[in-house]
């Protein structure tokens, strides 16, 4: 299957799961204690201006490519995401996905949304059922196909397990 096949296979047939997946969030729930404080964290695109869809694959999902995005790593996945490739992840790791619709709401902070890359287990693979993810502050983290069909790509684009913006990817796509 060609890259583009692939995006537009991932992009149109799941995009329903992902609209149905935002539905069942509780909105008077708390957010997960594994991210509830993900803007102490290290923020990996500060100083970068991270909006377009630096790697091809982005399509429709995150806010597209006119979206502005940062990116949040915790102190386990810390070192793994800004080393050199390949990236391996520790289980534990948590990577937050801070996205905006607009130039204007990213600088003020303002709308955003978030999604989660989880790493729950470590079977010593590169395997999507080491990962959870979830669509929201408040969702709750599962297994998804929707999520980890489109994040195997890391493997081979950046040899990265399941992460696209590592310290590589940074550096490849300049300023994002
Ligand atoms: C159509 C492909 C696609 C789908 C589906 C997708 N993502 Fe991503 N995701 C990306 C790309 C590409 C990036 C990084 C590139 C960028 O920001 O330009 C990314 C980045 C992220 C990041 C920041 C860390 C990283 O890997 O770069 C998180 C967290 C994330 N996605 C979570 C999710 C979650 C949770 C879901 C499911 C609800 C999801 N993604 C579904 C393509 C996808």
């Amino acid at each position: 299957m060609t890259l583009k096949t692939f995006k537009v296979v991932v992009v149109s047939g799941l995009a329903g799961i992902f609209l149905a997946g935002c539905a069942s969030v509780n909105p008077f729930a708390k957010p997960d204690p594994r991210w509830a404080d993900f803007k102490s964290w290290t923020k990996v695109t500060e100083g970068t201006e991270p909006t377009g869809d630096p790697s091809n694959l982005l399509g429709l999902v995150h806010k597209g490519p006119d979206g502005y995005r940062d990116v949040y790593v915790n102190d386990i996945a810390k070192d793994a995401l800004l080393g050199p490739a390949p990236n391996d992840f520790p289980e534990g790791s948590v990577v937050v996905k801070h996205q905006f619709d607009n130039k204007a709401d990213w600088e003020a902070g303002k709308n955003g949304d978030v999604t989660v890359s989880i790493k729950a287990a470590d079977d010593g693979t590169r395997n999507k059922d080491n990962w959870i993810w979830a669509a929201g502050m408040k969702a709750k983290a599962g297994a998804s196909d929707f999520c980890s069909s489109c994040h195997t790509a890391a493997l081979s684009l950046y040899n990265s397990d399941y992460v696209f913006t590592t310290a590589d990817f940074l550096k490849k796509h300049g300023s994002q």
